[in-house]
């Protein structure tokens, strides 16, 4: 796609996520050549910083990026694009001047893009402080917000964000974050699935039995502890980035490549997923906290105690069985589940297909493994003879890495930081998928703030806490990790 000559607006530029994803990210944009060559960046944040300082500090995260050096010629390029702006919250002129330094159109393209990397209760007000001074409106030239996660708390809060920010935006300019769809692996999905013969025929309940799709880190919650404990990982974690990737696993073909053809295919499946029963929930969801253990061989401390508060009922762990009232996938559970602070960092979707007609072991069954992160691949699972001469079965695998590496891959923000420009906001949110994920969590959410007995726990780098498996539908289900043939029991 063709990109305009625009600026990025991007606020919060001193933030964490600006200096860890989005400058690198736009570094290595412009090393790739894919930046368009008057593009400009002005950084925007609460701090008066002068321009050679705020070069100077860009020069610093990108050195802590990219360690191993980079082009001398393209990082001159690159700091000549940058600018920064003052805006400090008390100044009730703030926006007027941003304008006043935006209008200089021998320095400035007029297309501008902002991104909001700030508080989520900033978004609506900077949104309303932009329409004000007339930043938003679309003439000539285009203008793009883009909302961070989290877009809202709950459904209501989304919906007021929403009706706050559509007052001055249409649904074209609105690009909401779930950087997982920035994952060059979540984009495979769709292209896996549906340019494959032989996947898509077997793809539906005839042939699978369950599907699970997970996320683990090792890491604990570090230095968000206020952050996490207002918000659990149901809602960090489920609500977002693996019910998008539920979305593409489970979604029929979409009608064209278009965003609107491939949103439209997110959106339907999404709101066919049956609301979690509140009245039987403990055979639906399941959560926990981390203790104390240990990761690597190192001592860490538990959740509680780096929260500082022993009555937290948040949850490190959480687990949702759910199904899906379509004709393909009736009666097949969707198990999701993300931690922190378990024994491996992995994110894969496991498909576990039905028993086949010859049964030599209990055991038999296939597996396909699609490995997100960190290593990017395919695997199927498959029975094979123990080479010999008695009739006996072992599981072999047909592995192929996409990548091996998430370190060489392109970062999430990259991608969407080049979509966000092209104007193709295919892999951004759109409001109805946000609104469906938080229709089917909010009640959960809600039963366990409720309820207050103490939390299960799980020692930091273990397994999965052994009642998770209450949520499972059939006694030969178990959760499924990354490395053992046939899975672990
Ligand atoms: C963020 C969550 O959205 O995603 C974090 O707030 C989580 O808690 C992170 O660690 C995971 O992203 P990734 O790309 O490292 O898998």
């Amino acid at each position: 796609n063709k990109i305009d000559p625009c600026t990025l607006v991007l606020f919060g530029a001193s933030g964490n996520l600006a200096r860890v994803k989005l400058y690198p990210g736009l570094f290595r944009l412009d090393l790739l050549g894919r930046l368009p060559d008057d593009m400009k960046i002005i950084g925007v944040g609460r701090q008066v910083v002068d321009l050679d300082a705020w070069r100077a500090d860009i020069k610093s995260m990108l050195d802590s990026k990219f360690k191993k050096g980079y082009d001398q010629k393209v990082f001159e390029r690159f700091i000549a694009r940058n600018f920064y702006h003052a805006n400090p919250p008390t100044d009730p002129d703030a926006f007027n001047k941003l304008k006043a330094t935006l209008s200089d159109e021998k320095v400035f393209p007029q297309n501008l893009a902002y991104f909001l990397s700030v508080r989520p209760v900033d978004f609506a007000p900077v949104v309303e402080s932009l329409a004000n001074v007339g930043l938003t409106q679309e003439d000539k030239y285009w203008r793009r917000v883009v909302i961070e996660k989290p877009f809202g708390t709950d459904l209501p809060s989304a919906k007021e964000l929403q009706a706050a920010i559509t007052k001055h935006l249409k649904e074209s300019q609105i690009y909401r974050i779930d950087h997982y769809l920035g994952k060059s692996a979540l984009q495979n999905i769709l292209l896996q699935r549906f340019t494959n013969t032989v996947l898509e025929p077997i793809w539906n309940n005839q042939y699978i039995d369950h599907v699970q799709i997970t996320n683990t880190e090792m890491l604990g919650v570090g230095d968000r502890t206020q952050f996490y404990d207002s918000t659990g990982a149901l809602r960090d974690m489920l609500q977002s980035h693996i019910l998008q990737t539920l979305a593409l696993t489970a979604m029929e073909l979409p009608k064209d490549l278009s965003p609107e053809g491939v949103r439209d295919a997110k959106i339907k499946l999404l709101e066919q997923i049956r609301p979690i029963p509140v009245n039987e929930l403990e055979k639906h969801a399941f959560r926990a906290q981390y203790s104390a253990g240990e990761i690597n061989g190192e001592k860490v401390p538990g959740y509680l105690e780096e929260l500082g508060n022993n009555d937290s009922v948040v949850e490190t762990y959480a687990a949702l069985k759910l199904f899906i009232d379509n004709p393909r996938w009736k009666g097949v559970p969707f198990y999701i589940r993300t931690a922190k602070r378990l024994h491996e960092a992995d994110t894969r979707i496991a498909i576990r297909f039905k028993k086949a007609p010859l049964q030599i072991n209990d055991q038999d069954q296939n597996w396909l493994i699609i490995g997100i992160q960190p290593r990017e691949c395919i695997k199927l699972e498959i029975q094979s003879k123990i080479p010999g001469l008695d009739v006996q079965t072992r599981t072999i695998q047909l592995d192929a890495a996409n990548r091996w590496d998430a370190d060489d891959s392109v970062d999430a923000y990259e991608a969407l930081l080049l979509n966000l420009m092209q104007g193709d906001n295919s892999n951004y949110l759109h409001i109805s998928e946000a609104e469906a994920q938080w229709r089917l969590v909010d009640p959960v959410v809600k039963a366990w703030a409720e309820d207050k007995r103490p939390v299960h726990q799980y020692p930091a780098g273990s397994r999965d806490p052994i009642e998770s498996k209450v949520i499972f539908e059939a006694e030969d289900q178990f959760w499924r990790y990354s490395i053992e043939l046939g899975g672990d029991k």
